[in-house]
This record gives C-alpha cells, structure tokens and sequence, in this order.
C-alpha cells in the first residue's frame, strides 16, 4: 500500500492547481501498447544488436542495417495503438491543464492520442530523411517492401528520421523542451530510467528552476531519489487512469462550490 490514494490525491491537487503543467516521457508509457522498453531483461536491447543504430554501421551494411530496423520499428511497432496513459495526456492537453509532452519516444503514440503539442527529442519513426540530398519524407509515401529504401528523387539511401547513436538532438526540440521546462511549475516523468543523456537533463532542469517533480514508474529510475517529489509506483495506464478520475473529481466539487 506504499502507493496510496493520499499519494494519487496529492498528485491530483498539484495537478489542477498548476499553472504550467509539462509532460515528459520515455519508453515505459508505451510499454502497455506492446512495445518493449529498451533497458532492462526484455528490453529491445537484450533481443537485438543496438548497432543497427549506429551510424557507420548502418552506411556500410545498409540492406543488413535496415531489415532489423524495419523489424522492430515498422513491423512491430506499427501495430501499437496508444494506451490508456497516452489518452490521459491527451485529455489533460485538452482540458487545458498540459501545456506541452517531451517525448523521447520515437513512436508517434502521444499524436495518435490526440496530442497537439509534442517535442519529440529523438525523432519520429513515422519520417524519414535522405541521407544524400536531406529531403523529408513521410511513411505513406516510401516503400519499405524494398530494402533498403532509396529517395525517389536522387537515389540516395533513406534513414529514419529518428536520431541514432551518436547523432545530435534536433536543435528546435531541444530548445523548446528546455524553454518548456523552465516554465513549468509541474513536471511529471512518466515511464524513464533517466539513463540517457542529454535527455535526462530536461527533468532536472525543471526541477532547478522549481517545479514539482511526479513521477510514475513501476520501479524506482535515476530521477526517484535525486529530483522526484511524488513518485507513483505502478504502470503508466493504471496510475494515470486514477489520477484522472481524482481530477475530473476534484474539479467537479470545485464547480459545484
Ligand atoms: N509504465 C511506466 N513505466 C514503465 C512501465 C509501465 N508499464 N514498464 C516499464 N517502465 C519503466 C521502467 O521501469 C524503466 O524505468 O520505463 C522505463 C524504461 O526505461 P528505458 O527503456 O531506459 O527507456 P527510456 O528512459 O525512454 O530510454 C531513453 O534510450 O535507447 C535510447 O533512444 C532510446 O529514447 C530511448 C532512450
């Protein structure tokens, strides 16, 4: 019972009295929409080489490089559909409560929800780029049936634009997650081991300049001693589900008062 409802009901109270309310999440949220997280005993990482990622590697066995990324990001990704936690976002974004998700995902989940507002840290798998002439292109218009992709304008090898190892963050999102963290006044983690930098900076840079830190993580992440004020322990579907039905609540006996 370390999880209690006084823990959901705190939580709820920071919520609907914030003033500047940021998401921030990571491979955990969608977990229960059936995509493994990339750390831990069955995370990505323990089933698949993560040098399929890397650059250098992927230029010089492409075909190789491709038929595992098309695998796991397209084959089994693309059946994901969002989960309860991704929904909860979307309606706190509509409410008007969120301001803003950073997401280090790369799934397109939160958009699917219904999120309008999304800084995507590490890309988009739902995009992707030349690498010779640096045109944009978006899933529906490529043929992933035939590996490795080629731009239909110059030929040159297609990556997805999501970031690899080793690539820098894309600057617009990098900037707008910082902005969005200090103006925040609550910042809640969802689903994170804050292992991967410079991501995990954003939530300790919230923290610096004075938000109050949820967390929601069935286990205990780099963040929970370091920066979190309130950690909800449990999955990101069930937690956020309780923390919504405490706010509609909460604000429903403050419109009746
Ligand atoms: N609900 C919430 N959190 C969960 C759930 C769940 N159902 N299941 C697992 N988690 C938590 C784990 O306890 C862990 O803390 O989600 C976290 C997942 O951690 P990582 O796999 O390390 O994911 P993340 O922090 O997003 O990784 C960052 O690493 O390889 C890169 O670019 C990749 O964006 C990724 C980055």
């Amino acid at each position: 019972m370390e999880n209690s409802d006084n823990k959901i009901s705190q939580a709820a109270d920071k919520i609907m009295n914030s003033r500047h309310l940021v998401a921030f999440t990571g491979a955990g949220i969608s977990v229960e929409s059936g995509i493994p997280s990339f750390r831990g005993e069955d995370g990505l990482w323990s089933k698949y080489d993560p040098q399929v990622l890397e650059l250098s590697h992927f230029h010089q066995y492409p075909l190789e490089s491709w038929t595992v990324i098309k695998e796991i990001f397209y084959d089994f990704f693309g059946e994901a559909r969002p989960n309860p936690a991704h929904v909860v976002l979307a309606d706190l974004e509509k409410s008007g409560l969120l301001k803003c998700v950073i997401t280090q995902n790369i799934d397109n989940l939160h958009q699917t929800a219904g999120n309008t507002v999304v800084h995507e840290f590490h890309g988009n798998s739902h995009n992707l780029v030349c690498t010779k002439c640096k045109r944009h292109f978006g899933l529906a218009e490529v043929n992933l049936d035939v590996l490795p992709p080629k731009c239909g304008l110059c030929q040159g090898l297609l990556k997805p634009d999501f970031i690899f190892f080793g690539e820098g963050i894309p600057q617009q999102a990098y900037q707008a997650s910082h902005i969005a963290a200090e103006k925040a006044d609550v910042f809640l983690i969802i689903g994170s081991t804050g292992e991967v930098s410079p991501a995990n900076q954003i939530p300790v840079h919230a923290k610096n300049t004075g938000a109050t830190i949820i967390e929601v993580n069935p286990e205990k992440s780099r963040y929970t001693s370091y920066i979190t004020d309130i950690h909800l322990k449990g999955k990101a579907g069930e937690i956020m589900t309780k923390l919504m039905e405490q706010i509609s609540i909460k604000l429903k006996s403050k419109v009746i008062k």
